[in-house]
């Protein structure tokens, strides 16, 4: 099979961890006998070093004409101070908009070589398996008004949902439910929130298409507490971005680091991979990120974008071998096994393809 890929190294550790990514699909392509061309583009700090804005049309339209997209991650200190619309940040804001990525799939299921890894028990954490399924467009991230009022000194932003907006998402989650355990946690803040109280409403009407999926609602504190109380307790949790995005980097703490976890973007036609983490300013640079988190969103590419589970399987398993040889990067607490940076992680990957 040949596939146009769009890769976009954005910022920080960005360049780092896709370096990694491109050399282990370049492997499977060989192995498996596909084709993959990779085109790269510029987004955020990158992009706004070059030309002056965080996302360019003709990035969008690369992406639009691509088979699937593979972004590293955007933002750094340097550009904090720019003003909002000039922010990496808006360039992953803007491609997720420009995509219709509605549905952010974030899969959080601990590595057993990495149980102990967790700062949580392993009593705790065995046997969790969560699949997080976060709206991506809509939301506080994209509501107007958004502006500051009053010399400065009064801030606004919207949080809106329409909803359509609410009804794909939560049939997102009834969907993937049902091929999972048939267990739905709508996460939620409908004692306090208008826009929690309609989505509430949507998740009633729409459990009568799924009576063979169980229907809990969750408030989003409480879940917050239950994520690393009781992990176990959850199969798919659908909720609004927000909420889903300070979830799943919680819920990261489950694999033991950050760096481990993949997600996908998903439109109804295209998928736009990238790892949970940030482009850690902190360790940029180094040679030390860990490049896992990416890896696997490839392989959540192989999967969701062209249908390859045997290809997708085979990175999983090469990630796990690895782990399971004691090879690891410094983010992972672990106090056995070999310490490497990310070169080394990822040729270890490679060698156990
Ligand atoms: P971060 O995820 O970049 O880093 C948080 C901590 O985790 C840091 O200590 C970092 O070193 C560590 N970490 C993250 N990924 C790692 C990896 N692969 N290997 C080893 N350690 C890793 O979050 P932050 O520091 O809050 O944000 C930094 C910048 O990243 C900000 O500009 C933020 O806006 C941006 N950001 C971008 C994305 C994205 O591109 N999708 C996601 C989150 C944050
Ligand atoms: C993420 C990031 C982004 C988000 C930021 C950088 C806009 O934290 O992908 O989780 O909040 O969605
Ligand atoms: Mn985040």
């Amino acid at each position: 099979m040949e596939k146009n890929i769009v890769v976009l190294p954005g910022d920080g550790i960005g360049q780092e961890i896709m370096d990694a990514s491109i050399q282990v699909l370049t492997k499977v392509a060989e192995k498996f006998n596909h084709k993959f061309n990779f085109e790269q583009y510029e987004i955020g700090g990158t992009s706004y070093e070059k030309d002056g804005e965080p996302l360019t049309d003709e990035t969008v339209n690369a992406c639009l004409k691509a088979d699937a997209i593979l972004l590293g991650a955007i933002g750094g200190p340097k550009w904090d101070s720019l003003p909002p619309h000039l922010r990496p940040e808006q360039g992953l804001l803007k491609i997720r908009k420009a995509l219709n990525l509605y549905a952010n799939i974030r899969p959080i299921k601990g590595f057993e070589p990495l149980l102990h890894a967790s700062p949580l028990k392993e009593s705790v954490i065995k046997g969790s398996d969560i699949y997080i399924v976060r709206e991506l467009t809509g939301g506080l991230y994209f509501g107007t008004p958004r502006e500051r009022r009053e010399d400065g000194n009064v801030a606004v932003d919207t949080l809106l949902y329409h909803r359509n907006e609410i009804e794909r998402i939560v049939e997102k989650g009834f969907e993937s439910a049902r091929i999972r355990n048939k267990h739905l946690t709508s996460v939620d803040k409908a004692n306090v929130l208008e826009s929690s109280r309609l989505w509430r409403e949507i998740v009633e009407e729409k459990r009568k298409d799924y009576p063979d999926v169980k229907v809990d609602h969750m408030l989003v504190d409480s879940a917050a507490m239950k994520l690393i109380t009781d992990p176990t307790s959850f199969d798919v949790i659908v909720t609004e971005n927000l909420f889903g995005d300070i979830l799943s980097d919680e819920g990261s703490v489950l694999t033991g680091s950050i760096g481990m976890l993949p997600s996908a973007s998903l439109s109804e036609t295209i998928g736009l991979y990238e790892p949970v983490h940030g482009s850690a300013p902190d360790i940029a640079g180094k040679g030390i990120a860990n490049p896992l988190g990416m890896i696997l969103s490839s392989a959540m590419m192989l999967r969701y974008s062209f249908d390859l589970n045997e290809e997708a399987t085979a990175i999983e398993k090469a990630v796990e071998e690895s782990l399971e040889q004691g090879i690891h990067t410094a983010d992972l607490k672990i106090h056995h096994g070999k310490e490497v940076g990310t070169k080394e992680m990822t040729e270890t990957v490679i060698s156990n393809l």
